[in-house]
C-alpha cells in the first residue's frame, strides 16, 4: 500500500486501486442514497489531496481510512472484482453476437405468446444478441389486428418524430424520402441525421409485393469486424472521424454529425463496435481536413463495397401480418428489386433502452 494506491488480492488476482477512485466510490449512507444507491456528493467536494492511511481486508471486505479528513469506507471484494480497472483491455460485444447470413436464424414471437413474460424475455435476448427478431400474427391487408405501435408497446412508447408516431413505406406521388418510392434501396441505417439516432426500427408488412420487395438485412457489427481485420488503417480512419448527415422537408431541417463506425473508447471493452451509421442518401458532402480527404474516401469506399458481400446479406420476404424489429444502429436494411406500388409497410422507432435496459427477473 502507498498513500496513493491500494493493492488488493481478489478472485482473479491482485488489483490496484487509486486512493481518489476509492474515495469517490465510497459506500455508506454519507456517500450514497440509501434507496437509489446514487452518489450524494460532487467530485469538487472531495479534498484536493486524498491519501490512504490504512487499508485492511477482513472477511472479504476492504476497510479503508483516508486523509486528510479521516473518512472511512468499506468495499465488498465482489464489488471490487466487478469494478476492477487494473487489467488488460479486452474487446468484445456486450451481449451481441455478430452473424454471417448463413448463421442467422431469426427469432420469432407469435403475437398470442407476447403475454408470457418468458416469451418476451427470449425475444428481447434475441434482439440484443442478433439485433433482429420478427413478431408474427399481426394485422394483414385490410383485416383488423395488432399493428406496429402495439408491437413497440410490448417494450415501451414509440419514439415520435416529425414523421409522426408511425410512418408509411409505400409509393408516393411526391415522396420526401426515397424509401417512399418503389425503387430498390441500398442497405442503410435509418435517420442518422436525427439526434439521437433512433435505436430500434419496426417495420410491419400489411400488403406484400407480388414481385421484388425482398428485404435485405446485414449485421453492421460483423461487417465492421471484417473491415477491421482486413484493413486496420482504414478502420482506424473511419472510426476516428465523424461525417455530417442531413434531411430537409415538411418544415424541418435535421442535421447530425456521427462516425460511420463508432467504437468504445476506453473501458474493458475498448475498441468494441458500438454503432454503425451508413446512409448514402442523406450523407452530406464530407468536410474533413484537405489532407485527410483522399484517404478517408478510400476507407469509406472500401467499407461501402464490403456492405455488398453476399455472405453478409440475409434475404427474406416479409409477409403480411409480420413485423421485423431490428437495432437501427447495428443492422443495415435494404430492399432488393422494385416493389409493387401496392406494397404497404408501417414503421416506427423505439429507443434502445426499452429493450436493452429491461430486466425480466
Ligand atoms: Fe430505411
Amino acid at each position: 500500500m502507498s498513500p496513493d494506491v491500494v493493492t488488493v488480492e481478489l478472485a482473479n488476482g491482485p488489483a490496484r486501486f487509486h486512493a481518489l477512485w476509492l474515495r469517490d466510490n465510497a459506500s455508506g449512507h454519507e456517500s450514497r442514497h440509501t434507496g437509489s444507491g446514487q452518489r450524494l456528493f460532487d467530485v469538487t467536494e472531495l479534498p484536493d489531496r486524498v491519501e490512504v492511511v490504512s487499508a485492511e481486508v477482513v472477511d472479504g471486505r476492504l476497510y479503508v481510512t483516508f486523509e486528510p479528513d479521516r473518512f472511512s469506507s468499506i468495499y465488498e471484494s465482489d464489488w471490487l472484482e466487478t469494478h476492477r480497472y487494473d487489467r488488460p483491455v479486452t474487446s468484445g460485444f456486450v451481449g451481441a453476437v455478430p452473424w454471417l447470413a448463413h448463421d442467422l436464424s431469426i427469432h420469432r414471437l407469435m403475437w398470442p405468446d407476447r403475454a408470457k413474460t418468458s416469451s418476451l424475455a427470449e425475444t428481447s435476448k434475441a434482439l440484443v444478441r442478433d439485433g433482429v427478431a420478427i413478431v408474427d400474427g399481426l394485422a394483414a391487408g385490410g383485416n383488423e389486428g395488432p399493428g406496429v405501435v402495439d408491437v413497440a408497446n410490448l417494450w415501451g412508447p414509440a419514439r415520435e418524430t416529425n414523421y409522426g408516431e408511425v410512418f408509411l413505406v409505400r409509393a408516393e406521388v411526391a415522396p420526401t424520402n426515397l424509401a417512399f418510392t418503389p425503387k430498390a434501396l441500398n442497405v442503410h441505417t435509418d435517420n442518422p441525421y436525427r439526434c439521437p439516432v433512433p435505436g430500434y426500427q419496426l417495420l410491419h408488412c400489411l400488403v406484400a409485393s407480388e414481385t421484388g420487395g425482398v428485404t435485405v438485412l446485414l449485421d453492421g457489427f460483423q461487417a465492421a469486424e471484417v473491415f477491421r481485420s482486413e484493413d486496420p488503417t482504414a478502420f482506424a480512419l473511419l472510426t476516428s472521424r465523424s461525417v455530417p448527415f442531413r434531411w430537409r422537408g415538411g418544415g424541418f431541417e435535421l442535421w447530425n454529425r456521427v462516425p460511420v463506425i463508432e467504437v468504445e473508447d476506453g473501458g474493458p471493452a475498448d475498441g468494441s463496435i458500438r454503432a454503425i451509421r451508413y446512409n448514402n442518401r442523406s450523407v452530406e458532402p464530407f468536410d474533413l481536413p484537405f489532407d485527410e480527404m483522399a484517404d478517408f474516401y478510400q476507407a469509406y469506399r472500401a467499407f461501402a463495397r464490403l456492405l455488398h458481400r453476399p455472405e453478409l446479406e440475409y434475404r427474406f420476404v416479409l409477409n403480411p401480418g409480420q413485423c421485423v424489429v431490428f437495432d437501427n444502429e447495428r443492422i443495415l436494411h435494404g430492399r432488393d428489386g422494385e416493389a409493387d406500388s401496392e406494397r404497404l409497410l408501417k414503421g416506427c422507432y423505439l429507443d434502445r433502452d426499452w429493450i436493452h435496459g429491461k430486466k425480466y427477473v
